[in-house]
């Protein structure tokens, strides 16, 4: 359904208008500006040429339009996997596929565990990570927000097949 790309300097633009509006809610906290769209491409691509591999970052493709963002950082032998789809396409199954196809590649090249969080407010994303197979491990260390109300993030984990 959806295809996963390398990011190009030209993808500034729709990264910008993916972190945006509602998809920012529980992550960026703001609209992405122009420079910090230009400033995140520029470093994903960097990432691209690192050897070995530590960040996997993709443009989410769909009828040949960018509509999100898929990444993975590795650190201690785990992957850390997050996603972000524009608002206007949600619902479709494409946050699913990509991680889905994200999980793919990163076990492809060698890692044997990946794992992801989402906000405890987000139950659409949690939903992804278990329509992709991944399994509720425990809760993060908890994070104190404004007013002192604390977040318990569930965190996901898949393990290579
Ligand atoms: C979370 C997000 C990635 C989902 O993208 P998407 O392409 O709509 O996801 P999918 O269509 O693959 O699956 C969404 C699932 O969540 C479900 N869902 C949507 N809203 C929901 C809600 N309020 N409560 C429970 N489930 C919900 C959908 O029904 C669907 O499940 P289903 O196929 O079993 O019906 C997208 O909303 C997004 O980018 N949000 C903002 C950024 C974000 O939260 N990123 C994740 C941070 S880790």
């Amino acid at each position: 359904m959806v295809s996963l790309r390398s990011f190009v300097l030209d993808d500034a633009s729709a990264l910008r208008r993916i972190v945006s509006g509602r998809t920012v809610r529980f992550t960026h906290g703001h609209d992405m500006t122009a420079e910090e769209a230009a400033v995140s491409v520029r470093r994903f691509i960097a990432h691209d040429h690192e050897v070995p591999r530590t960040h996997w970052n993709f443009a989410v493709e769909q009828a040949g339009e960018v509509i999100g963002l898929v990444k993975a950082r590795l650190a201690g032998g785990t992957a850390y996997l997050s996603y972000l789809l524009r608002e206007d396409t949600w619902g479709n199954g494409y946050a699913t596929d990509a991680v889905r196809k994200l999980s793919r590649i990163v076990f492809t090249d060698g890692v044997q565990r990946i794992e992801a969080k989402h906000h405890p407010d987000n139950p659409a994303s949690g939903r992804v990570l278990v329509k992709a197979g991944f399994v509720p491990v425990r809760e993060a260390e908890p994070v104190t927000v404004e007013d002192g109300v604390v977040l318990l993030h569930p965190v996901y984990e898949l393990i290579a097949p």
